[in-house]
């Protein structure tokens, strides 16, 4: 399996606050048997267009590869970015100044909670106008999904990518993310679940519990698809799977 979505890169955000703990979220992973971790550290305008941040991300990234290799941690992590879309995210688009997942055409992009659904459309375009394929991150948790479900169906006509988080399914997020995820999932509509790990004892990358709920809710092709076939495109570059 391999989680697109998780805050593993140490000391650049809210998610991991050391090497080891990273090593220790890695080895979470792999225990749920996680072989490939994208790093997706959270960025915002201003910070996309700090040249020394992302030159200093770039070498975390490195460091800890090493150190995973160093201590026989068989997970892979590769570098890209959460990326909040808001006003400011206009000029490192000029600039192409963004770090996609795997240097793949799919970029992740996440929203204030409590924004508009017509700022939001105006955002995304924005995002595939400069070529990239937005991956929405945990749309479920959003207002302007969880009053429009509906909307989604709009992403969808368009080829966004949904990612769903394991956290989202399973409760963590309350109510009405875990409704609006399983609503998702019911209608096969969403095309990734990650895990959003943020640390090594709360929010973790432990994905296999929401595996096995996938596994006997729906199908075994269902959670193939959700946590390894699409996953693996999308690290590869290649076209996610259609909805069913
Ligand atoms: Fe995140």
């Amino acid at each position: 399996m391999y989680d697109i979505h998780c805050h593993i890169l140490p000391m650049f955000d809210d998610g991991s606050e050391s090497i080891d703990e990273s090593c220790a979220m890695a080895e979470l992973a792999f225990q749920s048997k996680v072989k490939g971790i994208i790093a997706t550290p959270h960025c915002n305008g201003e910070d996309l267009m700090d040249a020394d941040r992302f030159r200093a991300m770039c070498d975390m990234h490195t460091t800890l590869r090493a150190k995973l290799a160093e201590r026989d941690i068989p997970v892979e992590v590769y570098l890209g970015m959460e990326i909040l879309l808001d006003d400011s995210i206009y000029e490192p688009l000029e600039h192409d100044a963004l770090l996609t997942l795997n240097r793949s055409n799919y970029l992740l992009v996440e929203f204030p909670f409590d924004d508009n659904p017509d700022h939001v459309r105006a955002l995304l375009k924005a995002v595939c106008l400069r070529g990239y394929r937005p991956v929405i991150a945990h749309p479920e948790r959003y207002d302007f999904v969880q009053s429009d479900p509906e909307m989604v169906f709009e992403f969808l006509d368009r080829e966004y990518v949904l990612q769903v988080n394991r956290g989202s399914i399973m409760g963590r997020f309350g109510d009405n993310a875990k409704r609006c995820a399983r609503w998702l999932l019911d209608g096969q509509l969403a095309h990734v679940v990650a895990s959003d790990g943020h640390s090594a004892t709360h929010r973790t990358p432990y994905v296999f519990d929401c595996y096995q709920y996938i596994l006997s809710k729906y199908s075994v092709e269902y959670a193939e698809v959700l946590f390894h076939e699409n996953p693996q495109r999308i690290i590869g570059n290649r076209p996610i799977l259609p909805n069913c």
